[in-house]
């Protein structure tokens, strides 16, 4: 096994994937990307999403929304899109402005148009082993493991972090009778009471809390797998940034058997996914059920 798990191979792949699926059904899929409000870092993503959607493809309508918007506003945009033939994926950039009920909004994205796996319908799906759009992000920890022939099955892996977004969904994942999955897992959060115990016991850590290199290697087992979720930005005296995990990868190194990096983890195959749930919600609606 590699030390260095790069997440570059693995989007190049599934990039390949969705583009062969593009190209073999003369798909043309479209999203609308919607951002409320300015972001230095979902600015960053966004462009990011728009670039790789379009070269293999796809169209994207970006919506950048003003920060006064009422949520009204924003759920009327979202009935307009759910019922408009010619999108075929919605995706809300977060954060959403503050006071916004997120678990409402989430409920008014039609699921078959939601890329981004967010829907209760299809979290719900996720847990019950249903085909369903998968939270990106959660579906790039499995990619990884795969791309690099790591089993969890019967490990004792551990993840940092509960929300719905990463931490729950990648818990259904590994929980599921699949051959990624059959993992013996523990699920920590901010409430946990003594976490080292759970992650120095691990044949597998996940991090994603959203600590800078809150994962010392004091605080794993030797030989473990080591997967970073987290990107959290630092400003420089000059201005400019520079991003790291949730895991001190300098500490950790020489002790762990695999790493992901940050950047050029997790992070960089989180867009690959979103577009092939896109080429695959517009699939679907051409009539397409199963086995692409
Ligand atoms: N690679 C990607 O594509 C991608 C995508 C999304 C997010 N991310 C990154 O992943 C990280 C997590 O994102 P998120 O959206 O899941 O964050 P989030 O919604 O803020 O959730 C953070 C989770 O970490 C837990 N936590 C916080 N501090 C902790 C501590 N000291 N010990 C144990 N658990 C702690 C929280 O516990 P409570 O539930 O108790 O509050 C919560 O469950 C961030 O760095 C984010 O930038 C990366």
């Amino acid at each position: 096994m590699d030390k260095i798990l790069t997440g570059k191979p693995v989007a190049t792949l599934i990039r390949q994937e969705t583009s062969d699926l593009i190209l073999k059904h003369k798909l043309r899929p479209k999203l609308l990307l919607i951002q409320i409000g300015e972001d230095p870092a979902s600015e960053y993503y966004v462009q990011n999403i728009v670039r790789s959607a379009q070269k293999i493809g796809c169209e994207v309508d970006f919506c950048p929304l003003d920060v006064s918007l009422s949520q009204d506003a924003l759920l009327g945009k979202l009935h307009q899109a759910n019922t408009d033939d010619s999108i075929h994926g919605i995706m809300l950039q977060k954060p959403l402005p503050k006071g916004f009920d997120e678990n409402l909004i989430n409920q008014n994205i039609n699921p078959d148009k939601d890329v981004d796996g967010i829907h209760p319908l299809n979290l719900g799906k996720l847990w019950l082993e249903m085909e369903a759009f998968v939270p990106c992000t959660a579906q790039a920890v499995i990619e990884t493991l795969k791309h690099y022939e790591i089993k969890p099955e019967g490990k004792k892996v551990v993840i940092l972090g509960r929300s719905a977004v990463v931490g729950k969904p990648l818990a259904a994942l590994l929980l599921s009778k699949t051959s990624w999955g059959n993992a013996s897992l523990s699920v920590c959060h901010s409430r946990s009471v003594d976490l080292v115990n759970e992650t120095t016991k691990a044949d597998i850590v996940i991090a994603a809390i959203g600590k800078s290199e809150f994962v010392k290697a004091g605080m794993i087992k030797k030989d473990s797998i080591l997967i970073d979720v987290g990107i959290n930005e630092t400003i420089l005296a000059d201005g400019t940034s520079t991003y790291c995990g949730d895991i001190d990868y300098n500490s950790c190194f020489d002790k762990c058997l695999a790493i992901t990096p940050v950047p050029g983890g997790i992070g960089s195959i989180t867009t690959s996914l979103l577009i092939k749930n896109l080429a695959l919600a517009c699939l679907r609606a051409q009539g397409h059920t199963k086995n692409y």
